[in-house]
């Protein structure tokens, strides 16, 4: 380990911070170049460049672990590359091959070890691979330049409170259309959700959930995070809709409900006036990472789940097993880690 970084890791927010190195690619006449790390964090680019004007954009989020006996591991790094490439192939932009794609990931993450927070301290290094068009075009069209990037800091929770419930109310807006871009990370998706986010805010609760866009009668998202309800007779539902963003913790989530919690699992419709079914309720993603969600605002009334000041037991064992295997705790599934 190198240097002292004198940070409080236990009390970090998700702000962004300027770490040592990022990894930098640029693709150009059909390919991309080697990619290296560089120490700058500002990009230089032409003022006609599409991620400018037209938002020809994309990015992923996934974290590094700091586990008990001092190693570092990526959850699942394979299932962001394969994400991201969807999100290319959406908007015309060049796939990054997904062992490039992870080997970028730890070079960053290696060159920057002394930002993963110490095992016990619940801080993560969050990193943000990311993709935009650059180069001169002023017609509404597919770049002729690329630059594909990963950088990271250390972060804690995005949700106030980590464990203990946050309320939610429901947006009058959509985050995706039903056959747009919302099953993709795109940054178009995120421009459109910061107005429902502010609303949301100001009215006093954490973010906004956002209904099926052709019918306005279905939970799709939590914010930047995927919806989860256990029933009262302790199902594990997801909802199931195309404009939804496949989470990759909604997924793994899924198989440890199954697998280690011996819980039935349902991917289906998730109706905003049968709230009354569910137990318990959360937000999952990769900064979310499992928050329960107190109660949901619909037309003027708050809808409890569990209690809106203590997290509800089956969520919290979704929280302590998903956790245990992300930080090495517990045995992982095949697959699911990767050494830094
Ligand atoms: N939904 C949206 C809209 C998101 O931005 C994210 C974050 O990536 C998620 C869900 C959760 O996905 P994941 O678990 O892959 O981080
Ligand atoms: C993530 O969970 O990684 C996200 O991308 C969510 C948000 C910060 C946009």
């Amino acid at each position: 380990m190198g240097k002292n970084l004198n940070l409080d890791w236990a009390r970090l927010g998700f702000t962004y911070m300027k770490t040592d190195f990022r990894y930098v690619s640029r693709w150009k006449d059909g390919k991309w170049d080697e990619g290296k790390l560089v120490e700058d964090n500002r990009l230089c680019i032409s003022e006609a460049s599409t991620v400018l004007h037209y938002g020809q954009a994309c990015f992923e989020g996934l974290k590094a672990y700091r586990t008990k006996n001092g190693k570092i591991q990526l959850f699942r790094p394979d299932m962001n590359a394969r994400r991201m490439q969807e999100s290319c192939r959406r908007i015309l932009m060049p796939e990054v091959p997904v062992e490039r794609f992870i080997d970028a990931c730890r070079q960053v993450v290696k060159a920057n070890e002394d930002y993963v927070p110490p095992y016990g301290t619940g801080a993560t290094l969050y990193l943000r691979p990311f993709m935009f068009g650059t180069g001169d075009t002023i017609g509404v069209a597919p770049a002729p330049e690329y630059i594909f990037s990963v950088f990271c800091l250390p972060v804690g929770a995005y949700f106030k409170g980590g464990l203990s419930p946050v309320n939610f109310t429901v947006s009058e807006y959509d985050r995706a259309a039903p056959f747009g871009t919302g099953a993709v990370k795109v940054g178009g998706n995120y421009a459109g959700s910061l107005l429902p986010h502010k609303l949301a805010v100001e009215k006093g609760f954490a973010d906004c959930i956002y209904l099926d866009p052709a019918t306005h009668t279905k939970i799709e998202e939590v914010g930047a995070a995927n919806f989860f309800g256990i029933t009262k007779d302790g199902k594990f539902v997801t909802p199931k809709s195309p404009s939804i963003l496949p989470s990759v913790t909604r997924i793994s989530l899924l198989q440890v409900a199954r697998d280690v919690l011996g819980m039935e699992t349902e991917e289906r419709d998730v109706f905003i006036d049968r709230l009354d079914e569910f137990a318990e309720a959360g937000a999952c993603g990769t900064a979310a990472v499992i928050t329960p969600i107190g109660g949901i605002e619909y037309r003027g009334k708050l809808h409890v789940f569990y209690s809106e000041t203590e997290v509800g037991p089956v969520t919290k064992k979704l929280y302590e097993v998903l956790t245990g295997i992300q930080f090495g705790d517990l045995e992982a599934p095949e697959g699911w880690i990767f050494e830094v």
